[in-house]
């Protein structure tokens, strides 16, 4: 989500005379795009901001601005206390920002966090910040109206709404043309895309498969469903389609009915499993990953049980753990006392993290002597000899092959797997 907003202000900002330099030495321009959706992720930033302090020093005219969701949580703090903060530009505001840096230079502090019900920033064509050439990311949709209870997004990124499907068709077709092979398309929820033009509506299976006609050889993912309403019709799409990517990121965050309940996540265990036998029914070659949260608001060890028998049971491919961490103005904040203690977030988090180790293992394992399509992202970082790709399911494959070049598809066979990479060989 970052990469894709950080690529539309690069986009908004560029221009005559502006260049982006590769060492923050050189800048003459400091934007830092934050998150705030764990405490963790704001503690960074003031470090950083802290470390940058020093070129401030040496260069009288840089001028530093934080962007994104902790400008928009933080300003009072960021101006007031922070003197070394010039410009502070919340989600929605980044087509102000040729006027907020022009505002910075003349010396003022430069602030606009105003959060919008429309922009979506729909006609700007990112510049591609891209490592490869050969993978990007589309944003489809901003803002999030789930109000689950422990999260900060739907107050620091605002309302949900929906960018126009032409526009993000065209902009995947230009990828396409550009070389890009393969689009990951990105919301908060993306079930609830809904584009209405002149009364026909476009939800996120119909958009989802004109992206997959733009061309076979376009591989598309998307990121993130929400368990309560990925729909039957969304997996039929799926499996209708080569191109798209056989691999759902389906966050449970807790396999404890109680604490869903408590989270405002509006479904239980029970519909979350039936979600996932039907993908394991409609799609049987699917991975699926998921986000797990340990010591959520009165979390007993029982709750935490149930957290990873369904983890167990789910056979999650891949997850991404994290400790509770409460975040102010939050419905939990508000209402509940964040009371599991921190060394107990902390031992369940661990226990959580190599039980997935585990599973993560296993389902490598069992992709050994199997052979998969892969797109070939680029050479692999522990060796120079080897190329590296993924499979549709999204797994990392390293092998080697003499003359082939990223944004190729090649099938690989896999001889053996480590708990983080498949290695194979071409066939
Ligand atoms: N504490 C811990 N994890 C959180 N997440 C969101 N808010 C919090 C929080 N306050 C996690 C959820 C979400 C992922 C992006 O971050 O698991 O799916
Ligand atoms: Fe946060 Fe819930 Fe919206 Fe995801 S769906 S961004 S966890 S409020």
């Amino acid at each position: 989500m970052n990469v894709a907003d950080s690529e539309v202000v690069i986009s908004i900002l560029s221009g005559p005379g502006i260049t982006t330099v590769s060492d923050p030495a050189d800048a003459d321009l400091i934007l830092i795009n934050t998150c705030s959706i764990r405490e963790n992720a704001e503690q960074k930033i003031w470090s950083r901001l802290k470390a940058l302090n020093y070129l401030k020093r040496k260069n009288s005219s840089l001028k530093i601005g934080i962007i994104g969701c902790m400008a928009e949580r933080l300003k009072e703090q960021l101006i007031e206390k922070e003197r070394l903060v010039d410009i502070v530009a919340g989600p929605d505001s980044y087509r102000e920002l040729p006027l907020l840096v022009a505002e910075a230079e003349t010396g003022h502090k430069a602030v606009n966090v105003l959060l919008s019900r429309e922009e979506t920033y729909a006609d700007i064509s990112p510049v591609r910040m891209d490592r490869n050439g050969v993978t990007s990311f589309v944003s489809i949709m901003r803002g999030c109206n789930n109000m689950c209870a422990y999260c900060v997004v739907p107050y620091v990124r605002g309302a949900e709404r929906s960018r126009d499907s032409q526009s993000v068709e065209s902009e995947v077709r230009e990828l396409f043309e550009k070389g890009y092979r393969e689009v990951t398309l990105l919301g908060q929820n993306v079930n609830s895309y809904r584009w209405n033009e002149a009364g026909i509506i476009t939800g996120f299976p119909e958009l989802l498969r004109k992206i997959a006609e733009i061309n076979p050889g376009m591989r598309v993912r998307y990121s993130t469903s929400h368990p309560k309403d990925i729909s039957d019709d969304l997996l039929h799409t799926m499996a209708a389609y080569d191109n798209i990517c056989k691999h759902i990121h389906l966050p449970a965050q807790s396999g404890s009915t109680r604490i869903l309940k408590l989270m405002n996540r509006k479904y239980t265990r029970e519909w979350y499993m039936n979600r996932i036998e039907a993908i394991r029914s409609i799609l049987p070659h699917c991975s699926i990953s998921t986000d797990m949260i340990t010591g959520f608001c009165t979390e007993n060890e029982s709750d935490h049980r149930e957290s990873l028998s369904l983890m167990e049971w789910a056979e999650f491919d891949f997850a991404y753990m994290f400790r509770y961490s409460e975040r102010p103005g939050t419905g939990a904040a508000r209402k509940m006392k964040d009371d599991v203690p921190d060394e107990v977030k902390a031992a369940r988090l661990t226990e959580m993290i190599a039980l997935q180790n585990r599973l993560s293992a296993r389902s490598k394992r069992k992709d050994v002597g199997k052979s998969f399509p892969v797109l070939i992202e680029g050479v692999s970082k522990r060796s120079p000899d080897y190329l590296s790709g993924r499979t549709s399911q999204n797994k990392v494959v390293v092998f080697p092959a003499p003359g082939k070049r990223k944004g190729e598809y090649v099938n690989v066979q896999i001889e053996r797997s480590t708990s983080a990479t498949l290695i194979g060989k071409i066939i």
